[in-house]
């Protein structure tokens, strides 16, 4: 699996990034709830380093509830301010300003000591394509700002919009490319549509997205697709072949089948992917946090 990022595309998007650090205070650094660190780019650790982070856990609404605060109580640990957002409807959105603002109160106290007036507080967005970017900045701005395309390194001219009444944000976000560090992370990517669909293998993506379900939901499966209780005790051995029984169910129920009506697993398999997508199955994480 590759995409297409050129080197120079690259490193020209990162000086740009490191440049526009310098303006801002705090950076909010948006992930994708389903698949919290497959959907992060580690290069934000050192493009952002001396900033105070806060950690954005997006599209909340898609996510399991209970794996979400698992992911919150693990970024917490690790030292960032992680809060639970839906960019779409505008849930846990108003309060992201107040936790901005909680978080530059030592850089205020120490302005305000010297006798200074202390500014805004200045934030930039940042996050792979995809992950709710500009839909975080027209919520926190209450109007609808023009998207440019998604390509790292194209400048245009940046302002600062206003956001409630203590913080001020660039209106172009920062975008990072997804970082391929193992085939699992192309995978989660993949099964979440945060990378283009000619890239894909909708087969392999299927089969990755059920091995999930198996193990962890099951009951969804089933209930979605009409089947008797899948057994969660599958085994490495044996999960080979409830995956292909499952297909075949899946297949036959849904009717993907080729002519003389074998089952159509190409067919199939685009059903399994878009059902997750599209929330069919339900509100399901696929990445889960280290333990
Ligand atoms: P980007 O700037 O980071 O590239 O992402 P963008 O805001 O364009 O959002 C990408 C897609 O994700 C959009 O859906 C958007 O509505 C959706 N989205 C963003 N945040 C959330 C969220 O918190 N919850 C849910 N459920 N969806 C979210 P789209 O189908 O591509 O566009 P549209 O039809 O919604 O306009």
């Amino acid at each position: 699996m590759t995409i297409q990022w050129y080197p120079g595309h690259m490193a020209k998007a990162r000086r740009q990034m490191i440049e526009r650090m310098k303006q801002i205070d705090v950076v909010i650094e948006l992930v994708d709830s389903r698949i919290p660190e497959a959907s992060r780019n580690p290069l934000v650790d050192e493009m952002a380093s001396g900033k105070s982070r806060l950690l954005i856990l997006n599209k909340a609404d898609m996510a399991d509830k209970l794996i979400t605060q698992k992911w919150e109580n693990y970024y917490e640990r690790q030292g960032y301010i992680a809060h639970q957002a839906d960019s779409r409807t505008g849930k846990g959105v108003s309060a992201i300003p107040e936790v901005v603002h909680r978080m530059t109160a030592g850089r205020r106290a120490k302005l305000e000591q010297k006798g200074f007036r202390p500014h805004a507080d200045r934030a930039l967005i940042i996050g792979i394509p995809n992950v709710g970017k500009s839909t975080l900045i027209n919520r926190l701005a209450g109007r609808k700002i023009a998207k440019i395309g998604d390509r790292p390194g194209v400048t245009t001219a940046q302002q600062w919009i206003r956001a409630g009444n203590t913080m001020e944000l660039l209106d172009t976000p920062g975008i990072l490319w997804p970082k391929f560090k193992s085939h699992e992370v192309g995978l989660y990517l993949a099964a979440t549509g945060a990378i283009k669909e000619d890239l894909l293998d909708f087969q392999e993506i299927a089969v990755f997205i059920l091995k999930i379900l198996i193990r962890r939901y099951p009951s969804q499966l089933s209930e979605r697709y009409k089947l008797p209780p899948v057994n969660r005790s599958a085994t490495d051995e044996n999960e080979q072949d409830l995956i292909v029984a499952l297909f075949d169910q899946i297949g036959r129920n849904r009717g993907c089948l080729m002519k003389g009506g074998s089952i159509d697993y190409d067919r199939t398999s685009e059903l399994i992917v878009r059902d997750y997508r599209n929330q069919k199955l339900g509100h399901l994480t696929l990445q889960t946090p280290p333990v």
